[in-house]
């Protein structure tokens, strides 16, 4: 969320500023909360942890409303020359309101079950990726041609991949198999391993500055470390398919 709050910042013109006031209030905001997250140990009183978590579900709640604020102004042509994507807005919308949700979900003690929670995670997530794609190929610069071409494919594989993770999501209870799961499951890592990978690649090469485009450094390891946070939930839901039995902390991670 702190990172957000600097992409969308970066996006609007100088003569906004009210809305870049208020993107540095949430970086701030976000900034504190971060180093305050890592205050708290394994002993820490859960009440104290609880009031952290509505405190942080507020501020997302908070950066939600600003992002969809900035939403409209965009999709009503009020910021002509701004240069965030609508879809990057929603974007980072979406992930407000996952955060905001899991916070909800941690506080209430109440998790998904485990067949429902591996489809919504992979609808969520496989949207998210197939956004990333299309950032990366519409903000490397035009002449990256072999670039935008990989983008552009994993842009179109996600796309499929999100649509086949909704048909099953549609199919529910019955699609809720074992073999099936596990097999839906398995079918997505590889493929996220590959865009991770592509991913990783592009922010070296853009940290070296080794090629052309107007990603800034941070926007590109902040999706490299979503996909990796994607891969960390697939190989869990893997492992709890499998059998082995999965440590309570690390689900609450
Ligand atoms: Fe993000
Ligand atoms: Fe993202």
């Amino acid at each position: 969320m702190k990172e957000h709050s600097f992409f969308l910042r970066l996006g609007f013109r100088c003569e906004d500023t009210q809305l870049i006031n208020e993107a540095n209030q949430f970086h701030a905001i976000f900034e504190d909360i971060e180093r305050r997250s890592h205050s708290f140990q394994a002993d820490t009183d859960p009440q104290t942890i609880r009031q952290f978590n509505s405190e942080v579900h507020n501020a997302a709640a908070n950066i939600w409303a600003f992002k969809r604020k900035v939403l409209g102004l965009i999709l009503r042509c009020q910021l002509p020359g701004g240069t965030n994507f609508p879809l990057l807005v929603d974007h980072v919308s979406r992930e407000a309101n996952y955060f905001r949700n899991r916070l909800e979900e941690l506080n209430n003690g109440r998790l998904e079950p485990l067949p429902d929670a591996i489809i919504d995670e992979n609808v969520f997530f496989l949207k998210i990726m197939a956004d990333h794609a299309k950032f990366i190929g519409h903000l490397l610069d035009p002449s990256e041609r072999k670039l935008v071409e990989q983008a552009r494919e994993f842009s179109q594989d996600f796309d499929t991949l999100m649509y086949q993770a909704i048909d099953l999501s549609s199919m529910r209870p019955q699609s809720q198999t074992q073999p099936l799961l596990s097999q839906f499951v398995d079918e997505n890592r590889v493929s996220v391993k590959s865009l991770r990978d592509f991913k990783k690649t592009a922010r070296d090469l853009i940290e070296e500055c080794r090629i052309k485009s107007i990603i800034h450094p941070l926007l590109a390891d902040h999706v490299f470390r979503e996909a990796e946070r994607f891969l960390f939930i697939l190989d869990m839901f893997d492992r709890s398919l499998s059998g082995v039995k999965v440590n309570k902390k690390e689900i609450m991670h």
